[in-house]
Formats: structure tokens, C-alpha cells, sequence
């Protein structure tokens, strides 16, 4: 294959991944979306093939690695639970790191296959895209793992905080940067491998201290790690697809994680130096002692919604882990025959990952139309007659916007105490991901719908019907 039309075919397939992005960033669109993705993967994949014309036995190899590779993530993406979609995402991205380690370590001992140099003479600019590349590959796999086993509940979610943690960052950082530039001068295989060593250290101690809340920024940092890293190897191997998918990955996350910043109103560093989540969880509930709280029951709940005229849906993780999602669909249905005004408020960060709340209301059927982010429908729930609050806790705790003191002091919260009565629906009066008690559970207009989320609405849909 010549290459210009391997260029002209890269860029077609770069356009299929920009396309792919679009569509994802809608649930009407997803699908179209991914389709995009995978065509543009397929262009990549088969025109990186054409370009290098590999042997027939690493032919077979990368057949077979593509099939194995394949069914496993067919496999994942069928069996894994909704629930478990945050950590999956983690666990893709370590293996993204690790295999720009890989690459990298393959074209430093075999620098001919790359047409980089040979053993020993590497050219200069190569020596430094695979140190860079492998760099921060390392640093995202033990960062994303480390975010797995907390996002999987192996771990701690609480901030780990080692004594002088900043010094010793900024050590290892420094140490990394001479190791990168002696590998440029040397490239003594020797050094590289010190880069991987103590990037995967770093990898380790940047996201330990990381806690609670601030999760969902690591999750997707990383993942814009793990595009840079993938953009960096891309020079290395002169592959033009994999320098643009890197750059795409790499600004989208990034992009992402300022969004959710803002969405939590958390500065970007606040959440790299970590330790937040800590102390906040240890003084989550403390003085919770005797205090008022209005129980009701689903028939409770059925007599105030079919009488309301508004009624505003929050949905947040506690419907995820009930997949009350279709049970939650049926309640609307049942209130809209019955002449009332049916809206879901999402926020940006219910839930645990990017979209969770979108993604299941979507799975649901539930119309986009009724579907709104905060800052659309903020302003309704004055007029709302009912909010139902269904396993959101976070995300409705005024301490956000009333307490100064408070850990997530300034995070924009749904207004759900300006509803005339604010239904809650969750287990027990236990704090959420923050760990922060909400006070909302002993204000007069609450009532409190102890159990199971999927139970109780179906419950409430029983009662109505
Ligand atoms: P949370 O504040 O985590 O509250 C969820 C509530 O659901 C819990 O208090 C829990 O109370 C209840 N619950 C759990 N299982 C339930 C069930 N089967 N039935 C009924 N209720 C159940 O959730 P949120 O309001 O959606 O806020 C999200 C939080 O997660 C924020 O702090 C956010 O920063 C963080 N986070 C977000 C993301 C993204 S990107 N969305 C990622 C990671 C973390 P009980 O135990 O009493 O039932």
C-alpha cells in the first residue's frame, strides 16, 4: 500500500473516531456512535496491516491476539453489571498504559523493525518519545489499578496519606526527568527500565491519597493519560492513526475531568493532591443522635404523587445498584395517566461514572424530552409538588451550598428542598460516596421512604394502580 493512501485512510479513520465521539456524547446517538468507533478502528487496524506487510507467522500471531483480545472484551461488555461499569473503565485504561510500556520496550530492543535505528544507535527524537511514552504508560497502569481496587471496594476508598507525600512525588518526578533525559543521551536499555520503575511507583503514590468523591476526575484523568501515552507511543511507531485516536482520548479526558470538576466545584489540583474524603467521611454522621425524622410508607408516597401536579425524579446511584430504572419508568407512566407532570433532573456526577443516570434512564425508555440536566430544571423544583429522590444522596445535600465548613461546600446541588415535599428513597439514613451526613433526612418537608429502591417504587406504582 502506498503511503499516501494509508494517510488518506488514517484520516478517514481519524474522522470515524471524532464522528464517534459526537455520537456518544447523546443516548440517542450512542449506538450510531459506536459504530463510528468500531469502523474507524477497523480501517486503522487494517491499514496499519497493509502499511507493515508483517510475515505470515506474526501474521497469525496478531490473528490470533486480535480474536483472544476480542472475545474477552465481547465477554466483559455482555456479563459486566451497569454497576460495575466505572472500575471496567479503570481496568481498561491500566491495560492501555501497560501497552504503551510494551511498545515502547519492543521498539528500544528492536529498533530496526520500527525504522528508528539500530541496537544502540536510536535516533534522538525516538529515545524520547518512548521514554515519555513509557513514562506515563507506566504511571496509568498502576494508577488506573490502584483506581480499580478502590472503585471495586477491594480497597479503601479513603485517601491514603503518606508522611511528606509531595516531597516524595516531587523526588521521583525529578528522578524521572534525569532518567528520561540520560536514556535520550545513553539509550542504555538500563535507564529505561529505571523510567518504568519509578513511573509505576508514581503511578501508585499520585492516586493513593486520592479519595470518596473525587473518583470519577481520577477515573477519567487517567484516561487521559492513557490517550497521551497512546499519542507518544504513536510517534514513536510513525503511526499516524494512533498519534490522533492518543491526542483524541487524551484532550476528550481531559475535557472530561474539567467538566466534572466543575460539576463537583473542585479545582483540577485540589484533586491531584488528593486527601479529600478523609475527614469528611469520619465526621459524616456524628451527631445524627435522636433527631426527627418523617418515615412514610408507599401508600404514603401514591397518595401525594397521583394528587400532585409537577412531580421532578432524582435518580442517583442507590437506582443503579436496585435497577429500579424499569420500576422507576412505570411510576411515570402510571402519574402521567393520570394527568401529571413527569420530569427526571439529573445531575452531572449521580451516580458513579459520567452519564450513569442518562444511560440507565435510557435503557428504560424513558423519553429524552423528559430527561433534564441541573441547570435546566434547577429553577422547577419550587414548583414542584413532589421531588422523589430515589438512592441520590450527594447530589441533594444542601450542606453543598449552605455550609461553608462542609467538605463539598460550593458542589451545585438539585434543589429538591424547594419541592413542597421531597420523598426519599434509600435504606437507612446512611451518608453517600462523600460520606457526609445530609441534613435534608430532618427537614419538615421530607419523608423518608426507608427500603429497597426497585421494591419500593413498584410498591408505589401498586398502590396507585
Ligand atoms: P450517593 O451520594 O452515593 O448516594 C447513593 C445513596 O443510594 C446512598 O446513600 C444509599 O443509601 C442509597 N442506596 C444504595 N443502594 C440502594 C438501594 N438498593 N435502594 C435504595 N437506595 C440505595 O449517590 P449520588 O447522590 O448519585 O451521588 C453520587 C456521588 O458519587 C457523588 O458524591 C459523586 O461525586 C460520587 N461519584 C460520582 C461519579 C460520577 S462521574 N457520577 C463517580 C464516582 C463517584 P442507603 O445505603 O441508605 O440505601
Amino acid at each position: 500500500m502506498s503511503v499516501n493512501l494509508a494517510a488518506l485512510l488514517f484520516l478517514v479513520s481519524a474522522v470515524l473516531f471524532i464522528l464517534a465521539l459526537r455520537g456518544l456524547s447523546h443516548p440517542s446517538t450512542s449506538r450510531r456512535g459506536n459504530i463510528f468507533g468500531m469502523v474507524g478502528m477497523a480501517i486503522a487496524i487494517g491499514t496499519t496491516l497493509l502499511l507493515a506487510q508483517p510475515s505470515f507467522a506474526s501474521l497469525i500471531f496478531i490473528v490470533l491476539a486480535l480474536a483472544l483480545g476480542g472475545g474477552i472484551g465481547a465477554f466483559i461488555a455482555r456479563t459486566i453489571p451497569m454497576t460495575a461499569m466505572p472500575q471496567l473503565v479503570a481496568g481498561f485504561h491500566s491495560l492501555v498504559g501497560l501497552a504503551a510500556v510494551l511498545v515502547a520496550a519492543a521498539a528500544l530492543y528492536s529498533p530496526e523493525s520500527f525504522g528508528i535505528g539500530v541496537p544502540g544507535d536510536i535516533h534522538l527524537r525516538a529515545l524520547i518519545e518512548m521514554a515519555i511514552g513509557a513514562a506515563i504508560g507506566a504511571i496509568t497502569f498502576t494508577g488506573s489499578i490502584i483506581a480499580f481496587l478502590k472503585l471495586d471496594g477491594r480497597m479503601s476508598g479513603a485517601p491514603i496519606m503518606l508522611p511528606m507525600r509531595h516531597v516524595i512525588n516531587a523526588a521521583l518526578l525529578a528522578a524521572l526527568v534525569i532518567f528520561v533525559i540520560s536514556l535520550s543521551a545513553t539509550a542504555n536499555p538500563v535507564h529505561f527500565w529505571f523510567i518504568v520503575a519509578l513511573a509505576l511507583v508514581l503511578g501508585v503514590l499520585i492516586i493513593v491519597p486520592i479519595g470518596g468523591a473525587d473518583m470519577p476526575v481520577v477515573v477519567s484523568m487517567l484516561n487521559s493519560y492513557s490517550g497521551w501515552a497512546a499519542a507518544g507511543i504513536g510517534f514513536t511507531l510513525g503511526n499516524m492513526a494512533l498519534i490522533v485516536t492518543g491526542a483524541l482520548v487524551g484532550s476528550s479526558g481531559a475535557i472530561l475531568s474539567y467538566i466534572m470538576c466543575k460539576g463537583m466545584n473542585r479545582s483540577f489540583i485540589s484533586v491531584i493532591l488528593g486527601g479529600f474524603g478523609g475527614d469528611a467521611a469520619a465526621a459524616g454522621g456524628a451527631d445524627k443522635g435522636d433527631r426527627n425524622v418523617k418515615m412514610g410508607s408507599a401508600d404514603d408516597a401514591a397518595f401525594l404523587m397521583e394528587n400532585a401536579t409537577k412531580v421532578i425524579i432524582v435518580p442517583g446511584y442507590g437506582m443503579a445498584v436496585a435497577q429500579a430504572q424499569h420500576a422507576l419508568r412505570e411510576l411515570a407512566d402510571v402519574l402521567k395517566e393520570k394527568g401529571v407532570d413527569v420530569k427526571y433532573a439529573i445531575h452531572p456526577v449521580a451516580g458513579r461514572m459520567p452519564g450513569h443516570m442518562n444511560v440507565l434512564l435510557a435503557e428504560a425508555n424513558v423519553p429524552y424530552d423528559e430527561v433534564f440536566e441541573l441547570e435546566d430544571i434547577n429553577s422547577e423544583f419550587a414548583q414542584a409538588d413532589v421531588a422523589y429522590v430515589i438512592g441520590a444522596n450527594d447530589v441533594t445535600n444542601p450542606a453543598a451550598r449552605d455550609d461553608k465548613t462542609s467538605p463539598i461546600y460550593g458542589m451545585p446541588i438539585l434543589d429538591v428542598d424547594k419541592a413542597k415535599t421531597c420523598l426519599f428513597v434509600k435504606r437507612s439514613l446512611g451518608s453517600g460516596y462523600a460520606g457526609i451526613d445530609n441534613e435534608l433526612f430532618y427537614k419538615d418537608g421530607t419523608m423518608m421512604l426507608l427500603g429497597d429502591a426497585k421494591k419500593m417504587t413498584e410498591d408505589i406504582v401498586k398502590a396507585i394502580e
